[in-house]
C-alpha cells in the first residue's frame, strides 16, 4: 500500500527552531519519522528543543545558526546532511524577527536586519544545502511568508517587504529546481508564539486581528506544523512553486 506521511530515512534541518513555529515544526517532523537538526540563533534553545524530541522517542541533533551567517549555514547544512547520510532531504527556512514602525519612522537598520535574516538567510541556507538536498523527488525546501508578504499589513512595510520577497524566492526557485526533481514552497502561517505575543496581549491589536481571520482564533504553533510535513511528505511530490497559507482562512 501506498504511504504518503512517513519521514522515516529522511533527514530535516529548521531554523529558527529554538521557540514558536519553528519548535513545533521540528518536533511534527520528527514525529513522521525524520531525523531532524534543530537550529536557532540561540544554540542553547535550539539543544532543548532537541533534548525535548530525543525524550519523547524520535531523532534530533542541534546546532547554533545565526542564518545570516553564510558559514554558519555551509557547516549547520553538513551537519544535517550527516543526519541522512549524506542527504538533507527537508530544508525548513523558518528564523525570522519582525521590527515593526510606521512608514516614516523605519530606519536603514531595522530594514537590513529585517531582509538579513528572512531573504538572506534563506539564500545562505538554501544554497548551502543544495549540494546535499537528494533529486529523486524526495527534496523539499519550505520557506515561511507571511499574510503579510500577501496582502501587506500596517506598520510592517520591511517586514512585508522581505516576506513578499520570500515569494518570489520560492517561486523562482521551485522552476529552476524542478528539473532536479526538488519542491520548493511557501507557507504563511498565523499561530500563537512569542513573535505575535504583542498582538495577542494589545486589546486593540487582538480585536483586529480576530475581524480578520473567519476561524476567530489563534492556531497553537503544533496546529500549523502539520502543513510543514504535508509538503516535505510524498504527499506533496507534484506541488511545486505554491505559496499555501495555513491562517484560518485570513488570507483566500
Ligand atoms: N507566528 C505567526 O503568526 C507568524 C505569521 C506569519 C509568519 N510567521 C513567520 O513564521 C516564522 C516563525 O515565527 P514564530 O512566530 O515562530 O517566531 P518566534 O519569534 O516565536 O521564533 C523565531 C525564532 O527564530 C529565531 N531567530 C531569530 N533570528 C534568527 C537568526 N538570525 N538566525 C536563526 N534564528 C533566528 C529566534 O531565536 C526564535 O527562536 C517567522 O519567519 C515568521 O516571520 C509567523
Amino acid at each position: 500500500m501506498r504511504t504518503y506521511f512517513d519521514l522515516t530515512g529522511r533527514s530535516a534541518l529548521v531554523t529558527g527552531a529554538g521557540a514558536g513555529i519553528g519548535a513545533a515544526v521540528s518536533e511534527a517532523l520528527a514525529a513522521a519519522g525524520a531525523s531532524v537538526l534543530v537550529t536557532d540563533i540561540s544554540g542553547e534553545a535550539a539543544a532543548s528543543v532537541a533534548e525535548r524530541i530525543n525524550t519523547a522517542g524520535g531523532k534530533a541533533d542541534s546546532a547554533a545558526l545565526d542564518v545570516s551567517d553564510r558559514a554558519a549555514a555551509e557547516a549547520a547544512t553538513a551537519q544535517a546532511a550527516a543526519l541522512g547520510a549524506g542527504n538533507l532531504h527537508i530544508v525548513v527556512n523558518n528564523a525570522g524577527v519582525t521590527s515593526p514602525a510606521m512608514f516614516p519612522k523605519l530606519t536603514d537598520e531595522t530594514f537590513r536586519v529585517t531582509f538579513d535574516i528572512h531573504v538572506m538567510g534563506t539564500f545562505h541556507v538554501t544554497q548551502a544545502a543544495l549540494p546535499h538536498i537528494p533529486t529523486d523527488g524526495t527534496g523539499r525546501v519550505i520557506n515561511v511568508t507571511s499574510s503579510a508578504g500577501i496582502t501587506g499589513t500596517l506598520g510592517q512595510v520591511n517586514y512585508s517587504a522581505a516576506k513578499a520577497g520570500l515569494i518570489g524566492f520560492t517561486k523562482s526557485l521551485a522552476r529552476e529546481l524542478a528539473t532536479k526533481n526538488i519542491m520548493v514552497n511557501a507557507l504563511a502561517p498565523l499561530a500563537a508564539t512569542p513573535m505575535t505575543e504583542t498582538i495577542r496581549t494589545n486589546e486593540k491589536f487582538a480585536a483586529n486581528m480576530m475581524n480578520r481571520i473567519p476561524l476567530k482564533r489563534w492556531a497553537e504553533a503544533d496546529e500549523v506544523a502539520g502543513a510543514f510535513v504535508f509538503l516535505a511528505s510524498d504527499a506533496a511530490s507534484y506541488i511545486t512553486g505554491q505559496v499555501l497559507p495555513v491562517d484560518g482562512g485570513m488570507v483566500m
